[in-house]
């Protein structure tokens, strides 16, 4: 990991991407528990939402009275990022923790910088800011063919997942194409949740040995 003015804190942070409905969720939960099941202390976390600043911003951008423009969506996640790298991921980080974040800047980048189309570079640069330079060990990208992830949706969805398959689309070639710039690991998200876990699991024994 590489980090802005403060120094480069002892644990390892590694973060999941992916799509609505590509089971990064249950995949953060695997991860973090088998790390765990190795003797390693985790500090399990996601975005956006994991602090109590963010709780709010969460809530004001996903089901929140008020429309959102791109740009103001895009400041909002990435304050709830700056709360969330000070007062969560770098402590534990500090503390020589494993961070398994469900979401980060690559979210950022695909939805907002992508498919709301603000550009990659801005939207970097303003997440740059908010983490003080923190990037992650490894980002492990969750990667499945628009149609089963269309195919997965269930219950009502929140703002963003609900803006249709037009932008789920525009998100998933995002990702697509920031996996390959920025050598992010993509592990194939289509099979059941064990076999996704296997495959998970063996790229951060490979790229971090826990
Ligand atoms: P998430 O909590 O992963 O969704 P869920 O509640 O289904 O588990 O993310 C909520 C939504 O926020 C999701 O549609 C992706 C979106 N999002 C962004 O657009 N940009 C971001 O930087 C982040 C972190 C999330």
């Amino acid at each position: 990991m590489s980090a802005g003015g403060t120094g480069t804190p002892p644990g390892r942070f590694v973060v999941l991407e992916g799509c609505d409905g590509c089971g990064k969720s249950t995949q953060a939960d695997r991860l973090a528990r088998a790390l765990g099941a190795r003797g390693r202390t985790v500090c399990p976390t996601f975005e956006p939402g994991a602090t109590d600043l963010g709780r709010d911003l969460r809530r004001l951008l996903l089901g929140g009275p008020h429309a959102v423009v791109p740009r103001a969506e895009a400041l909002l996640m990435a304050a709830d990022r700056a709360q969330h790298v000070d007062t969560v991921v770098r402590p534990a980080l500090e503390r020589g923790d494993w961070v398994v974040s469900d979401r980060y800047v690559g979210s950022s980048l695909a939805y907002q910088g992508g498919a709301r189309g603000l550009g990659v570079d801005a939207v970097a640069a303003i997440n740059d800011f908010g983490t003080g330079g923190l990037v992650p060990d490894l980002v492990v990208y969750l990667r499945a063919p628009v149609a089963v992830l269309a195919a997965r949706r269930s219950g009502p969805a929140d703002r963003i997942e609900g803006e249709g398959d037009a932008f789920l689309a525009a998100v998933a070639a995002a990702y697509d194409a920031l996996a390959t710039a920025h050598g992010w690991a993509v592990v194939d998200a289509t099979p059941g949740p064990d076999e996704v876990a296997v495959a998970v699991w063996g790229t951060v024994v490979r790229e971090l040995a826990p």
